[in-house]
């Protein structure tokens, strides 16, 4: 499809959107809200709908993508939908052998250790993910004046389920490669950032209204590292969609040390975890983009009087940065109770 800038429906958005014009550092009439993981997990509807087919199975057919997407839409109201998938669905759709195991998260059957191992991560063609381009297609005719929010991993978040071959928490073999061969981690870094791109440009092409990319687990870098090793790939992602006329999210866990090398990696809106008072994230970011964030996904266990003033704390805070989205430090945890989400929508918009 031609690029020709903003086309009429995103147009039309932008003016009127609290999501849209947050993110474009201005202040709408309301605080917008939306939750990471607002698709799935919760919700009983989408778990009877996903009961007999796998994860990866799932994102692969537009239908079942479309209606997920659209369950918690109706539920919560809120004001931003998020593009059902996973991270790792890109790379499966390049031909890496990567499963979703029940319990367990993303598991790489032959993990990279080697220069040949980075044969199988060609670029990323629009065929290879059609059923993508179907579902934000007929999403975004479902959706109305709801937008809808494309995202994609980051290739260190990518770099660390392909080098350690799953889930970790010290990330020991990635940052094992990281330093002891700088020419390998840069060639996979930046065969990685070309299928992400890749991967937003579908979404964003057939009609996606904003785009997050998720660096979950870039904090477990120091910020010396981060510019080193992770920010030059990851900045030349953003910078694909730099003339897109949609806003670039960029997200990760931890990163309170990283808040102004992400923002400055070409980010509109900078994601912030519950670490970090959004304040201060704010002048870490530097003052010039919006934040998006962070109440502690764990306060919908909190009592009614609690969890009220937590949020009314968020939002007092985002209000220091040039826009705030409101959003939870991470995804929704899945024992959340939808009515206290539903409830967290509706406090957020009274504020
Ligand atoms: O948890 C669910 O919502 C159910 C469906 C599901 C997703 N991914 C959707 C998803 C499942 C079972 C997965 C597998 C998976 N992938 C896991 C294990 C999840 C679990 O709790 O069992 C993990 C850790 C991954 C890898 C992954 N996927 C990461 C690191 C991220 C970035 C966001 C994050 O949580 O840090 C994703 C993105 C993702 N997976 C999204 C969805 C719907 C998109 C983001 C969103 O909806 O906000």
């Amino acid at each position: 499809p031609p690029r020709s800038g903003l086309s009429p429906r995103r147009r039309g958005l932008t003016a009127t959107s609290p999501f849209l014009r947050a993110a474009a550092g201005d202040r709408p009439e309301r605080v917008p809200v939306w939750f990471m993981r607002q698709a799935g997990r919760v919700l009983p509807e989408y778990r009877a709908l996903r009961a007999t087919t796998a994860m990866l199975d799932s994102c692969r057919n537009a239908e079942m993508v479309t209606e997920i997407t659209l369950q918690p839409v109706r539920r919560f109201r809120p004001d931003a939908a998020i593009f059902f998938s996973d991270i790792v669905l890109p790379l499966a759709a390049v031909g890496v052998d990567v499963d979703i195991v029940a319990g367990v998260g993303p598991v790489v059957a032959h993990p990279i250790r080697a220069r040949a191992d980075l044969d199988v991560l060609r670029p990323l063609q629009p065929d290879d993910v059609q059923y993508v381009s179907t579902a934000v297609g007929m999403l975004i005719r479902e959706l109305g004046e709801t937008p809808l929010i494309g995202f994609a991993g980051a290739p260190f978040t990518l770099a660390s389920y392909l080098i350690e071959g799953g889930p970790s928490r010290s990330h020991t073999r990635t940052k094992a490669l990281m330093y002891s061969d700088p020419e390998l981690w840069h060639d996979l870094l930046g065969r990685l950032a070309e299928i992400t791109t890749g991967f937003l440009r579908v979404q964003v092409d057939a009609g996606a209204d904003a785009v997050q990319l998720f660096d979950s687990w870039a904090g477990a870098l120091n910020e010396e590292d981060y510019l080193r090793y992770v920010a030059p790939h990851s900045a030349r992602v953003l910078a694909a969609f730099a003339d897109d006329g949609v806003p670039r999210i960029h997200f990760g866990v931890n990163t309170g040390q990283l808040l102004g090398a992400m923002g400055a990696a070409g980010a509109d809106v900078v994601g912030v975890d519950w670490r970090v008072p959004l304040d201060e994230a704010a002048l870490r970011v530097g003052g010039d983009r919006a934040v998006q964030g962070n109440l502690d996904p764990a306060t919908v266990f909190a009592p009614a009087d609690v969890l009220a003033e937590k949020v009314r704390d968020v939002c007092r805070r985002g209000a220091a940065a040039p826009g705030h989205i409101f959003n939870f430090g991470h995804g929704v945890l899945p024992e959340s109770d939808p009515g206290v989400l539903a409830h967290i929508v509706d406090l957020v918009h009274e504020f």
